[in-house]
């Protein structure tokens, strides 16, 4: 199993391209199982949750060819079963995001029921109670939803409470359904914005993507389409604040800062100049971070997916800063690898005060989810010493090639062999 060494060493500098979003990417490969036609999706990123999608739209029949840039088509036409397996299901939860389309295109789908994961419980009723509402027939059996519709129906759907996946599940599947849907308390997330253009590329009818209600006129059909996939804002952000750690000067490329206003106005609060022009950032850090306060809660306010390396900025700025995960209910699981490092922090349920100390400490620690070893990749790069990040595998579904670009502006990190892990 690979691991991630780093040394601590001063300032980044250079420039960096941004990927394409994981979290987009993700849906917009579901939704190809929509179409009639064959959808050529651009900007995918390399990584291991994109291999899983692929391999489950393998399974279900898909044909898929890769070009050379990346871009990704999925023609669904062979498309010949509607069950998603508990061997993919199990190893990435995004997996749910075939039920809406698979039943909405087929009249059925089998889909494994995701369990909790590191970060919390993870459920997934607002998907259910949604395709019930548009007419599906819904059982739980043997670890699997169940799901059927001969047509799905149109209708308003009151979602109970903010969900990514929710709102993009059921917004692929009110493309097929016939007649006018309405999504309320949806999700406003970029994401399900980049998902609505794609769907609106193969033929759907689709207004309000990016507002809480969502309304969809169901089409008969969908059709072929292209598609290229939005930048990364998490990946952007995680960059700007290695920079915001380490100090330097960075220019991140091929990014949209209209997709992260909260985090470069708390990189602001922290003391980085940040330029932001239409289609890359560049952060300047020249002194130690101020400690901020963060509150996680859904786009538009600030990600959850950034606190983890918003609280390892904190563990090296002068004074306190408060983080508050309001999303779920497990994700400071990266607090205690922190600590080993000799980070001060104080976590109590959603909690967690961090008192900036000024220097910390190589160890080795444990990646434990995608974003907590995002905050131990940060806490690395600035740490006194040797830092063996163990299980990065965690990192490999959804930070494309992060040592080539990170060791690219200046950064001392390797991938190391197991047998490394073991000095
Ligand atoms: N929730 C429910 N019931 C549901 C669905 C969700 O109570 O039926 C709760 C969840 O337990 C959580 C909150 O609602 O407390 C938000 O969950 P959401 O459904 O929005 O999360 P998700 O769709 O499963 C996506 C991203 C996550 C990101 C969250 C929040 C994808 C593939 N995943 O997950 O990304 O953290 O939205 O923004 O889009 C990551 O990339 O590292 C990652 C975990």
């Amino acid at each position: 199993m690979d691991k991630l060494l780093l040394r601590g060493n001063g300032p980044l500098r250079g420039e960096l391209r941004i990927s394409g979003a994981k979290n987009a990417a993700l849906p917009c490969l579901a939704a190809t199982l929509l179409a009639r036609e064959p959808v050529h999706i651009r900007n995918i990123p390399h990584l291991r949750d994109i291999t899983t999608t692929l391999e489950l739209l393998g399974t279900l029949g898909a044909r898929i060819l890769v070009d050379s840039q990346l871009g990704i088509e999925v023609d669904p036409r062979p498309v010949h079963s509607v069950v998603a397996p508990y061997e993919l299901v199990k190893t990435m939860r995004a997996s749910i995001l075939v039920l809406g389309p698979l039943l909405a295109r087929h009249g059925s789908a089998e889909v494994s029921l995701p369990g909790g994961c590191a970060i919390g419980s993870r459920p997934v009723t607002v998907h259910l109670a949604g395709l019930q509402a548009l007419g599906a027939e819904i059982t739980v059996q043997e670890g699997f939803v169940k799901a059927q519709a001969a047509r799905l129906r149109g209708t308003r759907v009151v979602m109970d409470v903010v969900s990514v996946t929710g709102t993009e599940n059921l917004l692929m599947a009110a493309t097929l359904a016939e007649g006018h849907t309405i999504l309320e308390n949806a999700a406003r997330e970029p994401e399900v914005v980049d998902l609505a253009r794609c769907l609106t590329a193969m033929g759907a009818r689709i207004s309000g993507a990016g507002t809480s209600v969502i309304e969809i006129e169901g089409v008969a059909e969908l059709h072929g389409a292209e598609h290229s996939v939005l930048p990364d804002r998490i990946e952007t952000g995680t960059y700007l604040v290695a920079t915001a750690m380490a100090g330097g000067d960075v220019c991140l490329k091929r990014t949209d800062p209209g997709l992260l206003e909260s985090v470069l106005l708390k990189l602001r609060e922290a003391g980085a100049e940040v330029d932001a022009e239409p289609d890359h950032i560049r952060i300047r850090m020249a002194r130690r971070p101020s400690a901020i306060d963060v509150r996680t809660a859904p786009y538009p306010a600030f990600p959850t997916d950034m606190q983890a390396q918003f609280m390892a900025m904190n563990c090296i700025a002068s004074g306190s800063g408060v983080i508050t995960e309001t999303i779920f209910e497990n994700r400071f699981m990266h607090v205690s690898e922190l600590q080993r490092l000799g980070a001060d922090i104080n976590a109590d349920g959603k909690t967690a005060v961090v008192r900036g100390v000024p220097r910390l400490h190589g160890a080795p620690v444990m990646a434990t989810d995608l974003r907590a070893s995002a905050s131990l990749v940060l806490a690395g790069l600035v740490a006194e010493g040797e830092t063996l990040i163990d299980r990065i595998y965690h990192l490999d579904r959804g930070y494309e090639v992060i040592e080539e670009k990170l060791s690219a502006i200046g950064a001392d990190i390797h991938r190391v062999s197991s047998s490394r892990g073991a000095a």
